[in-house]
């Protein structure tokens, strides 16, 4: 199974006395509900379970324009992030922090560097390999929700778990789970012009999970949002991180969110200025 393989990928054993050891263990715990390995249930403070990065830039750079008026987006961001962070990316406007997502995701190329996600250097996949990638490893939520307007919540959310290729029971089953989880039980036949921006958004995350990705990207993901739908989706969102460990890495300016990350990254002209943990 691709989801339970990459899960391996995250974590690796090391102890003094095995320290070269290659073997890998299942983090069945980013599995909702699932949690049978006995490696996992080893308390982490007292395991010798040593994460690893999910995400990995080094040196990465863009440059828009290059031929023209360049615009130098990014200037060597080497960034790390493990499975299981809440990390804000937070900055001025225009220091890099969508470019910096974008290329994470996938959706852009650097223009020099490296971006690793679990171990697979995105820039040496062909456009459909990257594609796949993507669907099966990355969730996105964007600032404007981005729900095709002419399905239902439910609709929107199988349709990830349909492109890849399962079955649909499987689909209309699992996305009823996560509009659960996201607290939409009595909206699954909704469509988003008769959803709130709240609701809209928790959709979008719903969806993003869908695709049990390894983390889930949200760029500026409460911009349109109200105080109380912006406390909610943390609210959810900090659940998710905790009860499953799920790795979120948002962009933003929002005081509110930047409040309650564990790690806050600031890029200031396309650079890591500070990189705070909490
Ligand atoms: N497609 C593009 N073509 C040319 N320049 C671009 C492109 N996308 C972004 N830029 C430029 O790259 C720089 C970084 O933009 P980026 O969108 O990453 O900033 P940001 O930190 O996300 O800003 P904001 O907080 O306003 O969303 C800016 O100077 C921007 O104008
Ligand atoms: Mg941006």
């Amino acid at each position: 199974m691709r989801y339970a393989h990459r899960a391996e990928s995250n974590y690796e054993y090391s102890n003094s006395t095995k320290e070269s050891s290659d073997e890998c263990y299942a983090a069945e715990s980013m599995i909702p509900g699932v949690n049978t390995h006995p490696m996992t249930q080893i308390e982490p403070e007292t395991s010798n379970l040593k994460k690893m990065s999910i995400i990995t830039t080094t040196g990465l750079t863009k440059v828009y324009n290059a031929d023209q008026v360049p615009v130098h987006a990014l200037r060597g961001v080497d960034l790390t992030i493990d499975k299981g962070e809440f990390t804000s990316i937070v900055g001025p406007s225009g220091s890099g922090k969508t470019t910096l997502l974008n290329i994470i995701g996938g959706l852009d190329e650097p223009t020099e560097g490296k971006a690793l996600i679990d171990n697979t250097d995105l820039t040496t996949l062909s456009d459909r390999k990257l594609i796949n990638f993507r669907l099966h490893h990355i969730g996105f939520v964007f600032q404007a929700y981005n729900l095709i307007p002419v399905l239902t919540a439910l609709e929107n959310v199988s349709f990830i778990m349909q492109m890849q290729g399962r079955s649909s029971r499987e689909c209309r089953e699992k996305s009823i789970d996560l509009l659960k989880e996201v607290g939409l039980e009595d909206k699954i036949n909704k469509r988003p012009s008769e959803l709130s921006g709240g609701q809209q958004q928790r959709v979008a995350v719903a969806r993003a999970l869908a695709s049990k990705p390894a983390f889930v990207l949200a760029d500026e993901p409460t911009a349109n949002l109200d105080s109380v739908s912006t406390a909610e989706l943390l609210d959810m969102m900090l659940e998710l991180n905790e009860r499953e460990e799920m790795t979120f890495v948002f962009s933003t300016h929002d005081q509110r969110v930047i409040d309650r990350a564990r790690r806050v990254v600031t890029l200031v002209d396309g650079k890591i200025d500070t990189d705070e943990k909490r």
